[in-house]
């Protein structure tokens, strides 16, 4: 747990923060204080306390229900925070980057790399040069596989996978293995729905070059062990990348404790704006590694045939990029930090719990990847199948009482097969969420059953 900043540190570090959100900053410093004694920082109601940063949350929907939202994993909500930071740059500051002589392009140039440094101080990356804007976390996992993977990869080289992957860490690797001849690889799990490690060491072997693993999967909900498996991959020779799509919004992330060489997120997964991710990279490898697209920006000088790179991280960035977004980002970055990624964590496995608690309790459903009492740190979500019961129908049901669950593959075909299934329901949660909310859930999820078996 990190240490509790005072009132001060939290208005230093996001001024625009609410009274409220301010005040849940010093509210959990003081409970984080309280934890030190009594490690019961979990009873921190963080949604309470930010809820009114989120004003779509409060709005009522169909039947006079209140809407809740249980679809953290597929995207967030954004705070009043990231919206004014939107809205400013597009009524102050809008302009061209890093090429107009003006005023205007100065203020939107200094947000925008501003931005950057908040990102690499958030994964603590070692300087905003490791930090490449893309639109997403797919595209950012494409980069590494266009570039690093075409430059370095030949016929029989191994890419280290796992079953569990997002389909964003699957066909990137399927592409580069039909254009370089690599063999892809992919570790199982264990019966809990966890990484079976000796399965994934069996498949580490010299012939790996690559190993690109999700670090908290969107279905299973378990955390991976990177920071263990990382010095076994280096020893093999190989790099490791990380998908950090659902541990951003969540926990704590630090490259350098994970040890990695590419981590790749995505903004909207973590409170900002779409259309705007990013790889974190070791700044040799992408010194290293060609440019991704080409275009403006990402150049250095152009003759009619052949062309200079730009510095890092610029080189990977061709094009006007997305600006206020990136701006945006930087915005939801300052929001959860002055909260606090510990205490975010800290509440959400309270929430997890009650999940766990509320879904285990009701006949014939199964919920995938392991519980809280067998991993403590998994991730706030469940997905779960009920037994005869179609998960879209579940979904439809609950949709209609103003609840928004997520229904289907979520992305991970392979990993529904390996189960026999082809989709699942999956309720996801934020810090935003509440008790009540999981309770109301839980409630109407065993009327839908009932209801669903009385009529089918
Ligand atoms: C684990 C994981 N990886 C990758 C992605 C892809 O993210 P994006 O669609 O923002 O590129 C997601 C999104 O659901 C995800 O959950």
């Amino acid at each position: 747990m990190t240490i509790a900043p005072s009132a001060t540190d939290v208005a230093a570090i996001t001024p625009d923060l609410t009274e409220t959100a301010a005040a849940a900053a010093v509210a959990t410093a003081d409970m984080a204080t309280a934890e030190m004694a009594s490690s019961d920082a979990s009873e921190v109601d963080l949604a309470a306390l930010t809820r009114p940063d989120f004003p779509l949350l409060s709005q009522i929907a169909c039947l006079g229900q209140p809407l809740i939202y249980l679809d953290y994993a597929a995207t967030s909500q954004k705070p009043r925070q990231v919206l004014e930071a939107l809205q400013h740059y597009y009524g102050h500051d809008n302009a061209n980057v890093h090429r107009g002589a003006h005023q205007l392009s100065a203020r939107a140039t200094e947000g925008f790399e501003h931005a950057r440094d908040k990102v690499a101080t958030f994964v603590g990356a070692f300087s905003a040069r490791e930090i490449v804007y893309t639109r997403n976390a797919s595209e950012a996992i494409n980069l590494v596989a266009r570039t690093w993977g075409e430059a370095n990869l030949r016929p029989g080289d191994e890419v280290l996978l796992s079953v569990m992957e997002h389909h964003s860490n699957l066909v990137p690797w399927q592409l580069l293995a039909a254009r370089t001849g690599c063999v892809l690889r992919h570790a199982g799990l264990t019966d809990s729905g966890e990484l079976d490690l000796a399965d994934w060491r069996s498949k580490l072997t010299e012939r790996t070059r690559l190993v690109s693993l999700v670090h908290v999967s969107n279905t299973l909900g378990c955390l991976n062990p990177i920071a263990e498996l990382a010095p076994l991959v280096h020893a093999a020779g190989a790099l490791l990348l990380v998908d950090a799509c659902q541990s951003l919004p969540h926990q704590r992330v630090n490259v350098a404790e994970l040890g990695c060489d590419f981590l790749v997120g995505s903004s909207h997964k973590f409170c900002g704006p779409t259309g705007m991710g990013f790889l974190w990279a070791r700044e040799a490898l992408l010194e290293a590694m060609p440019p991704f697209l080409g275009g403006g920006e990402m150049i250095q000088d152009v003759g009619l045939d052949t062309s200079t790179w730009a510095d890092l991280p610029h080189k990977f960035e061709a094009g006007t990029p997305a600006i206020g977004e990136a701006i945006g980002m930087g915005a939801a970055i300052d929001y959860l930090q002055a909260i606090g990624m510990d205490r975010i964590h800290a509440w959400e496995q309270r929430l997890t719990r009650q999940l766990f608690a509320r879904l285990q309790a009701i006949e014939g459903l199964t919920i995938l990847g392991p519980t809280p009492e067998q991993q403590p740190d998994r991730a706030a979500l469940a997905a779960f199948s009920v037994e005869g019961l179609h998960a879209n129908d579940i979904a439809a049901l609950l949709d209609s009482a103003g609840i928004c669950i997520r229904s289907g593959h979520h992305c991970t075909q392979p990993l529904h097969r390996h189960y026999g299934l082809s989709g699942t329901a999956r309720a996801s949660l934020g810090f935003t969420t509440t008790l009540e909310e999981i309770d109301r859930f839980a409630e109407e999820l065993e009327s839908t059953i009932g209801f669903l078996r009385e009529h089918s």
